[in-house]
């Protein structure tokens, strides 16, 4: 064993409702790794600025607020809200909020024994030298339709088309702005989930897992 070994970075990235999410905690899970779903990062400075009632086009003020964001205090229940996954993809365009929460996500990277991050840009610019780099996909139609069952398994009511519609515009601001578009790292194994359940899904990146481990010093 060196002795300071480097973690071992295992980076997810993928459009929204790709299932990254739940694969991702469920490798953290099995590894015993630290897990940092990076789109909480991005809803937390979000969430601040609709608290605040300041307005969401201002970069220098989303600034601000994507460096106050404490890592140990995000909350999946409280940041999960629709207008908070909204709000954060409009500042996520901004080259300085970016800056800032990437920053926080490197640091968090360093963690021993290993860490998983999941997000949009983590195997292409957080972590451009991951051991692991896994792009969870699945085609706009599958990922809507498991979020309106997510949805209504809730008892709430919801509407497929709204969710469609959501998904798409979704995507084309991920993958369309400049900074840190939403893409496939070069050497990112594909998992498209469109018809994989979430055990398939597992096991096909437990096995890439697997090898890199093995090669990792
Ligand atoms: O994954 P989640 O839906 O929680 O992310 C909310 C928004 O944060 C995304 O739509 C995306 O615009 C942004 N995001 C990002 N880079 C990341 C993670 C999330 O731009 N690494």
């Amino acid at each position: 064993m060196p002795s300071n070994p480097t973690s071992f970075i295992i980076a997810i990235d993928g459009p929204a409702a790709a299932g990254k999410g739940t694969l991702s905690r469920r490798v953290a899970d099995a590894y015993g790794f630290h897990h940092l779903d990076t789109g909480l990062t991005y809803r937390a400075a979000a969430k601040a600025l609709l608290d605040a009632g300041l307005p969401l086009d201002d970069p220098a003020t989303a600034e601000k607020m994507a460096h106050d964001v404490e890592l140990d205090g995000l909350d999946r229940d409280v940041l999960s809200k629709h207008e908070i996954g909204e709000a954060a993809s409009k500042i996520a365009v901004m080259p300085g909020v970016r800056r800032a929460l990437v920053e926080a996500q490197r640091r968090f990277s360093g963690k021993q024994p290993g860490v998983v991050l999941d997000g949009r840009d983590i195997g292409t610019v957080v972590c451009p030298d991951a051991p692991v780099k896994l792009y969870v996909t699945a085609s706009p139609e599958v990922r809507a339709r498991r979020r309106f069952e997510e949805i209504r398994g809730k008892g709430t009511t919801a509407d497929f088309d709204a969710i469609f519609e959501d998904v798409k515009r979704r995507d084309e601001r991920d993958m369309g702005r400049t900074d840190s578009p939403l893409k496939p790292a070069e050497d990112a194994h594909l998992l498209d989930t469109s018809e994989m359940s979430i055990e398939a899904a597992f096991q096909a990146a437990k096995s890439i897992i697997d090898l890199a481990l093995s090669r990792h010093t």
